[in-house]
């Protein structure tokens, strides 16, 4: 049987990258899957790209997490398709690197508002549904630099270990009815969001990693099935680093 036969996954950010690996996947293991990004054009693309690769059903919606409208009638559209949710992957992130002196205050905010509350909007607002199904799976894509910091990126560490201290209050607090948060801490992985590193800085950066490569969007998808699925039925408030072993 398919690891996630039956199931019903809702991924936020997931038009490219890794949420759109991570919804690949999850529909080849049986899930119907709602692929949830800015552009619905591009959701609804990649949606029909994945059904005709997997067989499963599949719906494209646009969102922006940093709206509470947004998330909630999501959830509900996710529903009113599937009947239910039984996993939701809060991937949807943004970058805006600077200095912390030449950071301006609009960059901060704006990373915060997408990372770390889009997270907490859309946990709210599948929580309603999982509290009451007393089941559910909620999995936070962090980052390795909100465990270690970066120079250079003060709003987006921050938020990533903002999103960490999320995922451990809503696993205490939803524990009691067998919902479970989990995060997962990507390294340094092979999308669009670090091609526009230049050579020069990838060699550095391959240098400072154990297994000595980028990782692929596949390898964080696979942890997010492994968070999603029944293997994990005894994990929750967990952070599971995918980083090659650059941080331990
Ligand atoms: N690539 C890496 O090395 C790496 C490392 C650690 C963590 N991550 C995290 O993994 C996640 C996915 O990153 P990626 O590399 O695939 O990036 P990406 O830029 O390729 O994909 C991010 C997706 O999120 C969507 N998005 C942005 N703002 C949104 C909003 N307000 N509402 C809804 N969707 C929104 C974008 O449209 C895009 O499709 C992010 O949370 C990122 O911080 C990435």
């Amino acid at each position: 049987m398919k690891a996630l036969e039956g199931k019903t996954a809702l991924i936020t950010g997931s038009a490219r990258g890794i949420g759109f690996e991570i919804a690949t996947l999850f529909a080849a293991e049986g899930a119907s899957v709602a692929v949830a990004d800015l552009s619905e054009e591009a959701s609804k693309a990649a949606a029909a790209d994945i059904a005709a690769k997997t067989g499963a059903k599949t719906l494209g919606l646009g969102l922006d997490v940093s709206k509470e409208a947004d998330c909630e009638r999501a959830v509900e559209e996710a529903v009113k398709a599937f009947g239910k949710l039984d996993v939701l992957v809060n991937n949807a992130g943004i970058t805006k690197d600077n200095l912390v002196l030449r950071m301006k205050e609009a960059d901060f905010d704006a990373v915060m508002s997408v990372n770390l509350k889009g997270a907490f909007l859309m946990s709210k607002a599948a929580a309603k549904l999982m509290l009451k199904a007393r089941t559910g799976r909620i999995i936070n894509i962090s980052s390795v630099v909100g465990q270690s910091g970066q120079a250079g990126q003060a709003n987006y560490s921050a938020s990533k270990a903002g999103l960490i201290g999320l995922t451990k209050s809503l696993a205490r607090e939803f524990a009691p009815r067998q919902v479970l948060v989990n995060a997962v801490a990507p390294g340094f992985i092979r999308t669009r969001m670090t091609e526009g590193l230049k050579e020069e800085a990838k060699t550095k950066v391959y240098e400072m990693i154990p297994l000595g490569r980028m990782g692929e969007p596949a390898e964080v998808a696979k942890a997010a099935l492994f968070l999603a699925g029944d293997g994990s039925a005894y994990v929750t408030g967990q952070v599971l680093a995918v980083n090659g072993g650059l941080y331990m």
